[in-house]
């Protein structure tokens, strides 16, 4: 069920290309996990008509806030990053399955590429005091997250190459490939890339149970609350909403030919 709230721009701020914004969201902040959205628009108004969806980058329950990272290329969302700071917005955010660190699990790695890359940001946030977390990205040069908003335990590895680097930089070298040391990995991938990661992992080991690997699905998701289904994905238990059974699926459960 999706929960509606009013929040404000706190502070705004611009590293490289990206445009990073703090909402005070004390509602939000209270309750929100890695890999959750929210969908935005200016209050009170209907432009943008569309809710706009942004992965949170992090969240602060006792400031109240919450953290966003805008992508002023993004054809749905851009319009945000040239909002001042005291800009109120209308935010509505669905409560989806989040990001869930298996309870056995020591050392975690993130890696991803696309719009859901916010969402690996907030998950190494949460978890690098009880964890051990390694964060792979691939992006534009100057659009990737910058590393100073991590804290100093995480390893930062990045590619600017294409969509495909992320893998090539994952799996260069056999004996020093991340994914096999990991106890669980978060991908954040849009779907053309689920085969590659299969294939990363099958490289490396030759079992592999649920629960090691969740996907942070990176698509459109236009509505974002369940109606237009544009953002369905086949899985093992049918076709599922992105927005609404995700963002968040077990890799195994992915309808895959090469699974
Ligand atoms: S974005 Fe419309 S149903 Fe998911």
């Amino acid at each position: 069920m999706p929960l509606y709230y009013t929040a404000t721009i706190r502070e705004r701020r611009q590293f490289d290309h990206l445009v990073w914004k703090s909402l005070i969201a004390p509602e939000i902040a209270r309750t929100a996990r890695p890999g959750q959205f929210v969908l935005v628009r200016v209050s009170p108004s209907f432009d943008p008509l569309l809710w706009s969806v942004f992965f949170l980058a992090g969240a602060d329950p006792h400031s109240g806030t919450v953290e966003l990272l805008i992508d002023p290329r993004d054809s749905a969302g851009g319009w945000l990053a040239g909002y001042p700071v005291g800009t109120q917005l209308d935010v509505c955010m669905p409560v989806v399955p989040a990001v869930t660190p298996n309870l056995t699990t020591q050392t975690l790695l993130l890696a991803g590429v696309g719009p859901t890359l916010p969402a690996l940001l907030f998950t190494a946030r949460q978890y690098a005091a009880r964890l051990s977390i390694s964060l792979w990205l691939t992006g534009d040069e100057g659009y990737l997250p910058p590393p100073f908003l991590l804290p100093a335990t995480v390893e930062v590895q990045t590619s600017t190459g294409g969509a495909a680097a992320l893998f090539n930089l994952l799996t260069v070298s056999r004996v020093d490939n991340p994914i096999r040391w990991a106890d669980q990995i978060i991908f954040a991938l849009p779907p053309q890339l689920f085969g590659m990661a299969v294939e990363a992992i099958r490289t490396v080991r030759l079992r592999w149970e649920h629960g090691f690997a969740q996907v942070i699905v990176a698509g459109p998701l236009p509505c974002g609350l369940g109606i237009c289904r544009v953002c369905q994905i086949e899985t093992r238990h049918g076709w599922q909403r992105c927005c609404i059974e995700g963002p968040v699926f077990d890799l195994r459960d992915l309808r895959l030919p090469v699974l």
